[in-house]
């Protein structure tokens, strides 16, 4: 089976209304990035970042499904050997039934152990104090450890990185969706993909790509459709 690798940013889960970080009015343009997402931050100010998280976590859950992007993507899983790479903290591509997802800067529905990174717990979880989908600097685990978003932080390591970038190496085809391609490591997963292997780009503001990219100048539900096509035209 062709090996489809998918490296998805903010925009694919901007039609299922999650907050992009830099569009217009994204997440960024309402919240100091350093104070609400960096180690400094967390370690300054926890109680302001399990606040953060735990609006977004809450608002993840009871409000937001994933869109046609996502089922898209799962959908491929059919014909073809996809894997997903994400930035996105959020849990739409599982939702929508995507087998393979690696996330880079970690997921929104779990938290871990400050002094044990190794034990992570998905929310809601009864090994915790807080039995729901908030926690806060009073959350303890079972070991009596506090607890912090199972997020990587602006300062932190991306651990998930070298796996990451193997796979971008093993792809058959290399699909860029709904990222500004600003943030690194994240950003330079293009230059481990083979010379020769097709590259689709969709973004409905693209930035600029080398001219190899096929650019599907798109929203992400419209995009992959249109990926699809030309995947079945291959
Ligand atoms: N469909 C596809 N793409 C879209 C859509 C849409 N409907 N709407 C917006 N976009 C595109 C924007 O044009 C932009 O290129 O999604 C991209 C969003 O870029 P960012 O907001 O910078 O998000 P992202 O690239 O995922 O940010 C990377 O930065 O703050 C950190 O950890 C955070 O993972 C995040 C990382």
């Amino acid at each position: 089976m062709k090996k489809i690798v998918v490296s998805t940013g903010a925009g694919v889960s901007a039609e299922s209304g999650m907050p992009t970080y830099r569009d217009a009015g994204g997440l960024w343009e309402n919240y100091p990035v350093m104070e609400v997402a960096s180690d400094t931050g967390f370690a300054r100010n926890p109680e302001l970042i399990h606040r953060f998280y735990n609006n977004m976590r809450k608002k993840l859950t009871e409000q937001i499904k994933p869109n046609a992007a996502h089922l898209g993507l799962a959908a491929l899983e059919s014909d073809y050997d996809v894997r997903i790479i994400t930035q996105n903290v959020d849990n739409l591509h599982e939702r929508a039934g995507s087998t393979k997802v690696l996330h880079l800067h970690g997921e929104l529905m779990k938290v871990r152990s400050v002094n044990h990174p190794e034990r992570v717990y998905e929310l809601p979880c009864d090994e915790l104090t807080d039995k729901g989908l908030e926690t806060s600097i009073r959350t303890r685990d079972q070991y009596g450890d506090g607890v912090r978003p199972h997020i990587v932080f602006f300062g932190e390591a991306v651990p998930n990185f070298e796996q990451a970038a193997l796979l971008a190496r093993e792809a058959d085809v290399f699909v860029i969706i709904g990222t500004s391609l600003v943030v690194y490591p994240a950003a330079g997963l293009l230059s481990y993909v083979r010379s020769g292997v097709p590259v689709y780009y969709i973004d409905p503001k693209p930035v600029a790509v080398p001219s190899f990219v096929n650019v599907i100048a798109e929203p992400a539900t419209r995009g992959v459709a249109e990926l699809a096509r030309q995947l079945r035209g291959m």
